[in-house]
């Protein structure tokens, strides 16, 4: 008789989980943790069938889930009502960094806890970010397209491509990956770089990155905090957002703040689809307002066909640099975040939960971390 049942859903591997064994983060190689669960004492449940809501095997197996594991990438939504049907459910545990799809307020009422692997693949999103926007800036599908399409029309991809140097960069949220990404510019001797977070970035790791681009590049003071979100958009050439989904975040970005954006800049979102209205910014894509939309996450996982993000385009036919949920599931990212979630449950069946600080988003009815929107502590 096992002491209880861990919950895993991942996205299917099919041939890929045999061809790469490192592909930890699929439902076949199930993070490599199968023999601890189960020397544990633990009955560990697999699926990657979690829609629709409430008739999946994952609504069938959570009525007596004591753990449940997901990732951001295909991301089982635990929402108020099947929290609400999951009476041994104790705590959730995010397989990468963002736990939104959790409903992190019914968590609390419940006093679930919700854990997930802090810092396991922010490098792996910040460079994704570097890509999409020198994807976007450099027209870069557009030239791809003719390149694999026996074209060869200069012009044709030349008349919407640019340089990233000298341009304004601002980023929404300046924590692990929006700093990171705020570092990685540098090295393209920008000419402002502006966050937008209520958390103020520590006064050394401003002087870090004006010390660096002052010996790389020779400006000083390019790092600013902006208190107003319209002008700090209103002022850029590109915008990246690195902030969690939460109730502030949710739909930041509608017609009306895209509205401000300069016209021709390049938006660029790995945070969170749902950060965006969707069709606000396609319609902003289609009618030329800004040059173009990139990033790795939508709303919901796996996104449908008609998803607007999968056609839109600029009058020049490019503008969008939108992938499938990727950039925090690098090879390297999947061997972290599936050492962080073993670690996770160390604790857990150890019963000293002592998780590392930084992991736990929410507690004893309670938020652990400050990136969830401004709050009021009890
Ligand atoms: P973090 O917790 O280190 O930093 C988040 C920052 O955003 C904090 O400084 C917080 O104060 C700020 N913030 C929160 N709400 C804000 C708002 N409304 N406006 C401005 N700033 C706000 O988190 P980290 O590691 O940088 O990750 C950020 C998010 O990126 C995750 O929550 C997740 O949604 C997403 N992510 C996406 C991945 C992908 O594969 N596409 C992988 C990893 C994270």
């Amino acid at each position: 008789m096992a002491k209880g049942k861990v919950l895993l859903v991942l996205y299917e591997g099919g041939s890929h989980a045999k061809e790469v064994p490192a592909l930890l983060g699929c439902l076949e190689n199930e993070l490599g943790i199968r023999k601890f669960v189960e020397d544990n004492g633990y009955e560990l449940v697999t699926t990657s069938d979690k829609d629709p809501e409430p008739t999946s095997q994952v609504d069938k197996e959570l009525a007596d889930a004591e753990i449940v594991i997901t990732t951001p990438f295909f991301p089982a939504y635990i929402t108020k009502t099947r929290i609400a049907k999951a009476p041994n459910l104790k705590i959730a545990i995010t397989a990468g960094v963002g736990s939104d799809h959790v409903d992190l307020n019914a968590a609390n009422e419940r006093k679930i806890t919700v854990t997930e692997v802090t810092g396991s693949n922010v490098v792996s999103v910040a460079e994704h970010v570097i890509m999409t926007i020198l994807v976007l800036i450099r027209n870069f599908v557009p030239a791809h397209l003719q390149a694999i399409g026996d074209q060869w029309d200069i012009a044709g991809a030349a008349k919407q491509e640019y340089d990233l140097e000298d341009k304004v960069i601002s980023t929404v949220g300046a924590g692990r990956i929006g700093f990171r990404v705020l570092e990685r510019l540098i090295a393209f001797n920008p000419k402002k770089l502006y966050y937008y977070d209520y958390q103020e970035l520590p006064a050394e790791a401003i002087q870090k990155l004006n010390d660096v681009s002052k010996i790389l590049n020779g400006r000083d003071n390019i790092v600013e905090r902006v208190e107003s979100l319209e002008e700090m958009v209103s002022k850029s050439d590109v915008v990246t957002i690195n902030c969690p989904l939460h109730e502030k975040s949710k739909g930041l970005f509608n017609k009306e703040l895209i509205s401000k954006m300069k016209k021709g800049s390049y938006l660029v979102n790995t945070a969170r689809g749902a950060i965006c209205i969707e069709q606000d910014v396609a319609d902003a894509v289609n009618s030329g307002h800004i040059a173009g939309y990139g990033g790795d996450v939508w709303f919901p996982q796996p996104a449908p066909k008609t998803h607007p993000w999968r056609s839109m385009k600029n009058d020049f036919g490019g503008g969008n640099a939108m992938t499938p949920h990727v950039s925090g599931t690098s090879l390297d990212a999947q061997a972290r975040y599936a050492a962080g979630v073993k670690d996770i449950l160390k604790e857990y069946f150890a019963g000293t939960h002592n998780y590392r600080p930084q992991d736990v988003i929410v507690i004893d009815g309670d938020y652990a971390t400050k990136a969830y929107g401004q709050r009021n502590k009890k």
